[in-house]
Protein backbone atom coordinates (compact mmCIF):
# COMPACT_ATOMS: atom_id res chain seq x y z
CA UNK A 1 0.00 0.00 0.00
CA UNK A 2 1.45 3.55 -0.81
CA UNK A 3 -0.30 6.92 0.85
CA UNK A 4 0.69 9.92 2.59
CA UNK A 5 0.61 9.43 6.10
CA UNK A 6 -0.13 6.53 7.85
CA UNK A 7 -1.72 5.88 10.75
CA UNK A 8 -1.40 1.73 12.21
CA UNK A 9 -3.65 1.29 15.46
CA UNK A 10 -4.82 -1.36 16.76
CA UNK A 11 -7.81 -1.16 19.30
CA UNK A 12 -10.18 -3.80 21.51
CA UNK A 13 -12.75 -1.49 22.92
CA UNK A 14 -12.76 1.79 20.99
CA UNK A 15 -10.56 4.09 23.14
CA UNK A 16 -7.13 3.66 20.61
CA UNK A 17 -9.30 3.85 17.73
CA UNK A 18 -11.30 7.18 18.87
CA UNK A 19 -7.75 8.36 19.55
CA UNK A 20 -6.61 7.54 15.28
CA UNK A 21 -9.64 9.01 14.06
CA UNK A 22 -9.43 11.93 15.80
CA UNK A 23 -5.20 12.27 14.71
CA UNK A 24 -7.24 11.09 10.83
CA UNK A 25 -9.55 14.31 11.16
CA UNK A 26 -6.59 16.45 12.20
CA UNK A 27 -3.96 16.30 10.07
CA UNK A 28 -5.18 13.63 7.60
CA UNK A 29 -4.08 10.08 6.63
CA UNK A 30 -4.81 6.54 6.08
CA UNK A 31 -6.20 4.69 8.83
CA UNK A 32 -4.59 0.60 8.97
CA UNK A 33 -5.60 -1.56 11.45
CA UNK A 34 -2.98 -3.71 12.82
CA UNK A 35 -5.10 -6.71 13.58
CA UNK A 36 -6.86 -6.77 10.41
CA UNK A 37 -3.06 -6.68 8.39
CA UNK A 38 -2.02 -9.28 10.71
CA UNK A 39 -4.94 -12.10 10.15
CA UNK A 40 -4.40 -11.55 6.52
CA UNK A 41 -1.05 -11.14 5.75
CA UNK A 42 -0.61 -7.65 4.62
CA UNK A 43 2.83 -6.67 5.70
CA UNK A 44 4.22 -3.97 3.18
CA UNK A 45 3.68 -0.61 2.95
CA UNK A 46 5.24 2.53 1.54
CA UNK A 47 5.62 6.09 2.23
CA UNK A 48 7.16 9.42 0.40
CA UNK A 49 9.64 11.11 2.60
CA UNK A 50 7.73 14.09 3.36
CA UNK A 51 5.16 11.07 4.95
CA UNK A 52 4.69 10.52 8.65
CA UNK A 53 4.28 7.20 10.22
CA UNK A 54 2.14 6.60 13.23
CA UNK A 55 1.21 3.91 15.93
CA UNK A 56 -1.89 4.05 18.03
CA UNK A 57 -2.82 1.42 20.57
CA UNK A 58 -3.51 0.96 24.67
CA UNK A 59 -0.74 -0.10 27.01
CA UNK A 60 -0.80 -3.89 28.16
CA UNK A 61 0.86 -4.90 31.07
CA UNK A 62 2.95 -1.63 31.03
CA UNK A 63 4.25 -2.87 27.36
CA UNK A 64 2.87 -3.23 24.14
CA UNK A 65 0.04 -5.83 23.18
CA UNK A 66 1.00 -8.70 21.29
CA UNK A 67 -0.60 -7.47 18.09
CA UNK A 68 1.70 -4.24 18.06
CA UNK A 69 4.55 -6.09 18.51
CA UNK A 70 4.06 -8.85 16.04
CA UNK A 71 2.36 -6.07 13.51
CA UNK A 72 5.71 -4.49 13.54
CA UNK A 73 7.76 -7.39 13.13
CA UNK A 74 6.13 -8.39 10.14
CA UNK A 75 6.33 -4.79 8.72
CA UNK A 76 7.54 -4.25 5.36
CA UNK A 77 7.80 -0.60 5.24
CA UNK A 78 9.32 0.96 1.78
CA UNK A 79 10.79 4.54 2.37
CA UNK A 80 12.01 6.14 5.31
CA UNK A 81 9.15 8.16 7.16
CA UNK A 82 10.10 12.02 7.78
CA UNK A 83 8.79 11.63 10.99
CA UNK A 84 7.44 8.52 13.43
CA UNK A 85 5.46 8.41 16.40
CA UNK A 86 3.57 6.48 18.87
CA UNK A 87 0.63 7.56 20.69
CA UNK A 88 -0.61 5.21 23.66
CA UNK A 89 -3.99 5.02 25.24
CA UNK A 90 -3.60 3.82 29.16
CA UNK A 91 -5.57 3.47 32.45
CA UNK A 92 -2.84 4.31 34.64
CA UNK A 93 0.77 4.15 33.39
CA UNK A 94 2.19 4.00 30.09
CA UNK A 95 4.59 1.77 31.64
CA UNK A 96 8.03 1.12 29.07
CA UNK A 97 5.92 1.35 25.99
CA UNK A 98 9.20 3.82 24.89
CA UNK A 99 11.33 1.34 25.32
CA UNK A 100 9.08 -0.99 23.76
CA UNK A 101 8.47 0.70 20.67
CA UNK A 102 11.64 1.94 20.23
CA UNK A 103 13.38 -1.31 20.30
CA UNK A 104 10.76 -2.53 18.19
CA UNK A 105 11.22 -0.10 15.53
CA UNK A 106 14.78 -0.05 15.76
CA UNK A 107 14.79 -3.58 14.49
CA UNK A 108 13.27 -2.59 11.63
CA UNK A 109 15.72 0.22 10.85
CA UNK A 110 13.37 2.43 12.00
CA UNK A 111 13.18 5.38 14.50
CA UNK A 112 10.96 6.95 17.50
CA UNK A 113 10.39 10.59 16.50
CA UNK A 114 7.53 11.12 19.24
CA UNK A 115 5.60 9.65 21.65
CA UNK A 116 2.18 10.56 23.51
CA UNK A 117 0.12 9.15 26.29
CA UNK A 118 -3.62 9.84 26.46
CA UNK A 119 -5.44 8.88 29.74
CA UNK A 120 -8.82 7.01 28.88
CA UNK A 121 -10.92 4.33 30.48
CA UNK A 122 -9.11 1.01 31.96
CA UNK A 123 -10.65 -1.59 29.99
CA UNK A 124 -8.79 -4.55 32.36
CA UNK A 125 -11.72 -5.40 34.00
CA UNK A 126 -9.97 -8.14 35.75
CA UNK A 127 -9.07 -5.08 37.93
CA UNK A 128 -11.11 -2.40 37.25
CA UNK A 129 -14.57 -1.78 38.06
CA UNK A 130 -15.94 -0.15 34.59
CA UNK A 131 -20.05 -0.52 35.72
CA UNK A 132 -20.36 3.41 36.13
CA UNK A 133 -20.69 4.54 33.04
CA UNK A 134 -21.25 8.27 33.87
CA UNK A 135 -18.00 8.29 36.05
CA UNK A 136 -15.87 6.60 33.15
CA UNK A 137 -17.07 8.78 30.77
CA UNK A 138 -16.51 12.07 32.97
CA UNK A 139 -13.19 11.26 34.24
CA UNK A 140 -11.59 9.62 31.29
CA UNK A 141 -13.03 9.89 28.17
CA UNK A 142 -14.40 13.56 27.96
CA UNK A 143 -11.35 14.65 29.73
CA UNK A 144 -9.46 12.74 27.05
CA UNK A 145 -10.64 15.21 24.08
CA UNK A 146 -8.78 17.71 25.44
CA UNK A 147 -5.50 15.85 25.42
CA UNK A 148 -6.14 14.06 22.23
CA UNK A 149 -6.41 17.88 20.39
CA UNK A 150 -3.04 18.41 22.00
CA UNK A 151 -1.27 15.46 20.98
CA UNK A 152 -2.87 16.51 17.57
CA UNK A 153 -1.37 19.80 17.27
CA UNK A 154 1.99 18.00 18.13
CA UNK A 155 2.23 15.42 15.93
CA UNK A 156 1.63 18.42 13.11
CA UNK A 157 3.86 20.02 14.31
CA UNK A 158 6.57 16.82 14.46
CA UNK A 159 7.20 17.38 18.31
CA UNK A 160 9.23 15.17 20.51
CA UNK A 161 6.53 14.93 23.31
CA UNK A 162 7.80 15.42 27.16
CA UNK A 163 8.57 12.17 28.82
CA UNK A 164 5.39 11.42 30.69
CA UNK A 165 5.39 11.14 34.75
CA UNK A 166 3.94 7.80 34.44
CA UNK A 167 6.64 5.87 32.26
CA UNK A 168 8.54 3.84 34.26
CA UNK A 169 12.19 2.69 33.99
CA UNK A 170 12.75 -1.06 32.32
CA UNK A 171 13.82 -2.53 35.16
CA UNK A 172 10.59 -2.15 36.69
CA UNK A 173 8.23 -2.36 33.99
CA UNK A 174 9.63 -5.81 32.80
CA UNK A 175 8.49 -7.06 35.87
CA UNK A 176 4.98 -6.39 35.12
CA UNK A 177 5.46 -7.53 31.38
CA UNK A 178 6.27 -10.75 32.65
CA UNK A 179 3.19 -11.50 33.82
CA UNK A 180 1.65 -10.81 30.19
CA UNK A 181 1.99 -14.38 28.75
CA UNK A 182 0.01 -16.07 31.68
CA UNK A 183 -2.70 -13.96 31.65
CA UNK A 184 -2.61 -14.48 27.74
CA UNK A 185 -4.11 -17.90 28.11
CA UNK A 186 -7.37 -18.46 27.60
CA UNK A 187 -8.07 -21.09 29.96
CA UNK A 188 -9.36 -17.83 31.83
CA UNK A 189 -12.17 -17.27 29.94
CA UNK A 190 -16.26 -18.49 30.76
CA UNK A 191 -19.06 -18.48 29.63
CA UNK A 192 -22.32 -17.68 31.35
CA UNK A 193 -24.39 -19.99 29.37
CA UNK A 194 -27.53 -18.68 30.02
CA UNK A 195 -26.78 -15.36 28.66
CA UNK A 196 -25.42 -16.50 25.47
CA UNK A 197 -27.93 -16.06 22.96
CA UNK A 198 -24.75 -17.63 20.22
CA UNK A 199 -25.06 -14.91 17.96
CA UNK A 200 -21.14 -15.54 17.37
CA UNK A 201 -20.01 -11.85 17.77
CA UNK A 202 -17.52 -12.82 20.00
CA UNK A 203 -15.47 -15.62 17.47
CA UNK A 204 -16.30 -12.65 14.45
CA UNK A 205 -14.46 -9.53 16.76
CA UNK A 206 -11.48 -11.80 17.93
CA UNK A 207 -8.28 -10.51 16.46
CA UNK A 208 -6.59 -13.51 17.08
CA UNK A 209 -9.31 -16.03 15.78
CA UNK A 210 -9.05 -17.56 19.14
CA UNK A 211 -12.67 -18.17 19.77
CA UNK A 212 -14.66 -20.55 17.46
CA UNK A 213 -18.57 -21.49 18.10
CA UNK A 214 -19.32 -25.42 18.73
CA UNK A 215 -22.40 -27.13 16.93
CA UNK A 216 -24.76 -26.20 20.19
CA UNK A 217 -23.72 -22.00 19.18
CA UNK A 218 -21.38 -21.67 22.52
CA UNK A 219 -18.23 -19.90 21.75
CA UNK A 220 -15.10 -21.83 22.57
CA UNK A 221 -11.29 -20.80 22.59
CA UNK A 222 -9.49 -23.14 19.98
CA UNK A 223 -6.30 -21.39 21.14
CA UNK A 224 -4.66 -22.04 24.39
CA UNK A 225 -3.05 -18.07 24.24
CA UNK A 226 -4.86 -14.84 23.01
CA UNK A 227 -3.89 -11.28 23.28
CA UNK A 228 -5.74 -10.69 26.19
CA UNK A 229 -7.80 -7.75 24.55
CA UNK A 230 -10.53 -8.64 26.14
CA UNK A 231 -12.79 -7.10 23.17
CA UNK A 232 -14.90 -10.55 23.25
CA UNK A 233 -15.62 -9.86 27.19
CA UNK A 234 -16.95 -6.06 26.52
CA UNK A 235 -18.60 -6.08 23.24
CA UNK A 236 -20.99 -9.62 24.18
CA UNK A 237 -24.54 -7.92 24.07
CA UNK A 238 -25.45 -10.30 26.74
CA UNK A 239 -22.38 -9.58 29.13
CA UNK A 240 -22.07 -13.73 28.50
CA UNK A 241 -18.34 -13.71 28.88
CA UNK A 242 -16.39 -13.52 32.04
CA UNK A 243 -12.38 -13.67 32.78
CA UNK A 244 -11.26 -14.85 36.33
CA UNK A 245 -13.33 -14.51 39.28
CA UNK A 246 -13.99 -10.48 39.36
CA UNK A 247 -15.28 -9.31 35.76
CA UNK A 248 -18.71 -10.58 36.66
CA UNK A 249 -19.15 -7.20 39.11
CA UNK A 250 -16.92 -5.10 37.09
CA UNK A 251 -18.83 -4.08 34.19
CA UNK A 252 -18.00 -3.89 30.33
CA UNK A 253 -17.17 -0.59 28.46
CA UNK A 254 -16.58 0.45 25.00
CA UNK A 255 -15.93 3.76 23.81
CA UNK A 256 -18.95 5.50 22.87
CA UNK A 257 -17.59 5.94 19.18
CA UNK A 258 -17.47 1.99 18.42
CA UNK A 259 -21.30 2.08 18.06
CA UNK A 260 -21.28 4.21 15.10
CA UNK A 261 -18.81 1.80 13.99
CA UNK A 262 -19.95 -1.41 14.89
C1 LIG B 1 -4.63 -6.90 28.79
C2 LIG B 1 -4.70 -5.47 29.23
C3 LIG B 1 -3.65 -4.93 29.95
C4 LIG B 1 -3.66 -3.58 30.31
N1 LIG B 1 -2.57 -3.06 30.94
C5 LIG B 1 -2.52 -1.75 31.23
C6 LIG B 1 -1.34 -1.17 31.81
O1 LIG B 1 -0.33 -1.82 32.05
N2 LIG B 1 -1.36 0.16 32.10
C7 LIG B 1 -2.46 0.93 31.86
O2 LIG B 1 -2.42 2.12 32.16
N3 LIG B 1 -3.57 0.44 31.27
C8 LIG B 1 -3.62 -0.89 30.94
N4 LIG B 1 -4.71 -1.42 30.31
C9 LIG B 1 -5.82 -0.51 29.95
C10 LIG B 1 -5.77 -0.10 28.48
O3 LIG B 1 -4.47 0.28 28.09
C11 LIG B 1 -6.73 1.07 28.22
O4 LIG B 1 -7.99 0.82 28.73
C12 LIG B 1 -6.79 1.38 26.73
O5 LIG B 1 -7.28 2.68 26.53
C13 LIG B 1 -7.68 0.41 25.95
O6 LIG B 1 -7.61 0.77 24.60
P1 LIG B 1 -8.59 0.26 23.45
O7 LIG B 1 -10.01 0.66 23.87
O8 LIG B 1 -8.16 0.99 22.25
O9 LIG B 1 -8.45 -1.21 23.35
C14 LIG B 1 -4.77 -2.76 29.97
C15 LIG B 1 -5.86 -3.32 29.28
C16 LIG B 1 -5.82 -4.66 28.90
C17 LIG B 1 -6.98 -5.24 28.13
S1 LIG C 1 -21.02 -12.44 21.75
FE1 LIG C 1 -21.89 -13.10 23.70
S2 LIG C 1 -23.97 -13.75 23.17
FE2 LIG C 1 -22.83 -13.69 21.25
S3 LIG C 1 -22.00 -15.78 20.98
FE3 LIG C 1 -20.42 -14.60 22.04
S4 LIG C 1 -20.80 -14.98 24.23
FE4 LIG C 1 -22.65 -15.61 23.12
S1 LIG D 1 -10.31 -14.28 22.83
FE1 LIG D 1 -11.13 -12.31 23.51
S2 LIG D 1 -9.44 -11.45 24.68
FE2 LIG D 1 -8.54 -13.08 23.46
S3 LIG D 1 -7.81 -12.05 21.60
FE3 LIG D 1 -9.90 -12.81 21.20
S4 LIG D 1 -11.23 -11.07 21.63
FE4 LIG D 1 -9.22 -10.64 22.58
Amino acid sequence: MTGNNLIFYFSATGNSRHVAQCLQMANGGILVPMDTCLLEGQHKFSVDEACSVGFVFPVYFWGLPTIVADFIAALQLDGTPQYTYGVTTYGTSMGEVRHQLRKALGLKGMGLDGLFGVRMVDVWTPMFDVSDHDKCLKRTTQKAEAQIDKVALQIEHHEVGSRHWTELPHLLAQLEYRLYPKARQTRHFSVIDDRCTGCGLCARKCPTKAIAMNSHKRPFWQKSECAACLRCLHHCPHFAIQYGKHTATHGQFVHPSEIYNA
